[in-house]
This record gives C-alpha cells, structure tokens and sequence, in this order.
C-alpha cells in the first residue's frame, strides 16, 4: 500500500526468512491450454503483492498452485520458506485463503462459523473463543455474530469469510479479488482492513482486477495477461512506465476548443481534443511547459476552467502493455474445477 512501512528487518534473520512468499517459474497446463505459464516473483515479508490482471489471465490458477489447491505443472513456489510441493502441510500451517467464492457455512451463524473452523484448526476452546470475539469486533460483526449467515450483505459475508481465513493467525495471507461485487463503500472498509492487518506484520498476496485496488493497497503490483507477467513494479514505476506526465486544459467554452487546440499545438506535440468533456490533452516534457502554455492561453483571452499536469492512471498503464483495457471482460469462464 502506498505508506505503508518497509519490512522491518529482525537482527539476526537469515536473508530467505525477509521472502514470505516466492514463486518460481509456475506453469499450469490443462490439457494442451497453459493457463500460467512461467509465473515468478518474490514478496518481502511484510509487504503486500497485487497480483493484477484482467478476467482469465490466470490470477486464480497461480493462487490455487500457491495455496497447495492445485499442483503446478511444472515450477514450484516457497511460502513462509516451505515448498508447496515438498511441504504442503506446512505451508497450510502458514497461510489463511480467502477465495473468490464465499466459504463460509450459510446455515451457521458467524460466531459458529469461526468457531468450527477454528475447532478443525485444533484451537483450543478458551483460545478459539477469544480469538472469534477478536475477530468479530476488527470486522465489525459483533453485533451480528449470532446471526445466521445467510442473512448477511454481501460485505459482511466478505468480512467474515477473512475473519475465518485469519481464525489460526496464518502469517501469510492470500486473498482473491477480495472486494470484486461489493459496493463501494464496503470496498473501502475492507481496504481499512487490510490496511490494518499488514500493519500488523501479516503479509499478503492479493488478486485483483481493480486498478485503483492495486494502487491503494499493493507495495508491488505484478501485471499478469494471458498466464505470462507482462510488467512488475511499484505502482509509481508502473505509472512512470506508461509514460511522461501530460498537460491537461479544461476550457469554459466549447466554441473556443479549435483555438485551444492551435495555441497547445505551438508547444510541439500532439493534441488530443476529448469535445463533449472541453478537455485538452498534450504531451509534456514536464513542469517547464507550465508557466509558457499558462502565459499563451493568459494574452489569448481564452477562459480556462482547469489546467495542470496529470500522471498516466494504471489504466493508461494497462493499454499500454496490452493494448487493452484490464476492464475488457472477453474471458467468462472462471471455473475453480479441475477438469482434466
Ligand atoms: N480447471 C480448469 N480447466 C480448464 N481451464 C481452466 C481451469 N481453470 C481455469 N482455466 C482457464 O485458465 C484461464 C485462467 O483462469 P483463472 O486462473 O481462473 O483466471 P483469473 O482468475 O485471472 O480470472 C482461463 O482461461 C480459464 O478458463
Ligand atoms: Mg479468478
């Protein structure tokens, strides 16, 4: 997330121990498709990775391969430093999920619901019980704790499926499109609380589809399209990726856009003219062109509504890689099930 602290380094900890998570070169083969195909990235304890990618890039197959769920074709990954290959009983101990489709029991209440899976976690019963009293009130459930589930909002069943995920304190979080369906208002609280737990040491691993998502909450943002990492980097690296900053002009009337456009033209690059928004768009070579274009528009007498630089958003970003944008929803099919 952006201000979110560095991991804090413990003396006396050997290097790999800083790497919570660490796949290596991934593959995912159903029959003749590959799904991810020779995925590899490290995330530092502490930090938070999103992994970003349009519908059907491979977001949940790379997730599935890391949790144990589903066994990579080739590659392997290390969380918490145990092999998901060698070790899949370890790295369970080490890690909570929360995957795209709610897991937690409607029938039950959410008090119950973190209460069995606590008892299967073997927690013992004053513990679990502290522990799911915890857990309900950082989520805000208290009050419906005694409630059935099927009777929750859909933030809430989200609230309580990551409640449930954290009930054994896993030091390794993933979290699949955690906020995907949810309005915007229960998107920002469950931010809030993600905020919260990496504040609290918990690393974590989120895919998303979200730009503004990524940007929010993730140290790290690999880029994934088509099974392959097509750009890795902090947001801002991103960002600066797709380019230079742009100079952007709002005039108050339409009528004078034509000669808006011919004054910005006079700075040498292309215009782009978006009509029915009155807005300019120009390459920059920075804050330079500022005071320059400003003194042009002030002798022209053209009235101006808004004018300044503006960064590439990861939208921006997401073209530019692709050539198209992480919204195009041309992959339906998001089937969890092994079919081969
Ligand atoms: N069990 C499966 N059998 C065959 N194809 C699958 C299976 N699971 C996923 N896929 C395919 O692999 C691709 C990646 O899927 P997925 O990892 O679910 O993408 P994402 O989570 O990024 O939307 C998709 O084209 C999907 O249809
Ligand atoms: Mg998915």
């Amino acid at each position: 997330m952006n201000s979110v602290t560095a991991p804090t380094a413990v003396p006396g900890d050997v290097a790999t121990t800083d790497v919570a998570i660490e796949a290596i070169d991934l593959v995912k083969r159903f029959g003749d498709f590959t799904a991810v195909d020779g995925v590899s990235f490290t995330v530092p304890r502490g930090t938070v990775l999103g992994l970003l990618g349009p519908n059907g890039a491979g977001k949940t197959t790379t997730v599935r391969m890391m949790t144990t769920l589903s066994p990579p074709t080739s590659g392997t990954a290390r969380i918490a430093g145990y092999d998901v290959r060698e070790q899949p009983g370890l790295v369970r101990q080490n890690m909570g999920l929360t995957g795209q489709a709610a897991t937690v029991d409607e029938i039950l209440t959410g008090r119950e619901n973190l209460r069995m899976i606590g008892g299967l976690y073997g927690i013992g019963r004053k513990a679990l019980a502290r522990r799911s009293e915890q857990l309900l009130e950082q989520f805000s459930l208290t009050d419906a704790g005694d409630k059935q589930v099927k009777s929750y909002s859909g933030g809430m069943r989200r609230r309580l499926d990551l409640a449930v995920s954290l009930i054994a304190a896993p030091p390794v979080l993933f979290l699949d499109e955690p906020t995907t369906g949810l309005d915007p208002r229960s998107r920002t609280e469950l931010w809030d609380v993600l905020r919260d737990l990496v504040a609290g040491g918990t690393t974590l691993l989120l895919t998303t589809q979200y730009l503004e998502e990524a940007d929010q909450l993730a140290d790290d943002i690999v880029v994934i399209d088509k099974g392959r990492i097509i750009a890795h980097g902090t947001p801002l690296q991103l960002k600066e990726q797709a380019g230079a900053a742009s100079l952007v002009l709002t005039v108050s009337h339409a009528e004078d856009l034509p000669a808006a456009e011919a004054l910005l033209r006079k700075n040498g690059t292309e215009v782009f003219v978006d009509v029915p928004a009155r807005r300019l768009t120009a390459a920059t070579g920075g804050l330079g062109d500022l005071p320059r274009v400003a003194a042009w528009f002030e002798e022209s007498g053209i009235s101006v509504d808004d004018f300044g630089l503006a960064r590439p958003s990861l939208d921006d970003v997401f073209l530019s890689l692709t050539g198209h944008r992480a919204t195009d929803d041309t992959t339906t099919d998001d089937t969890d099930e092994e079919k081969s």
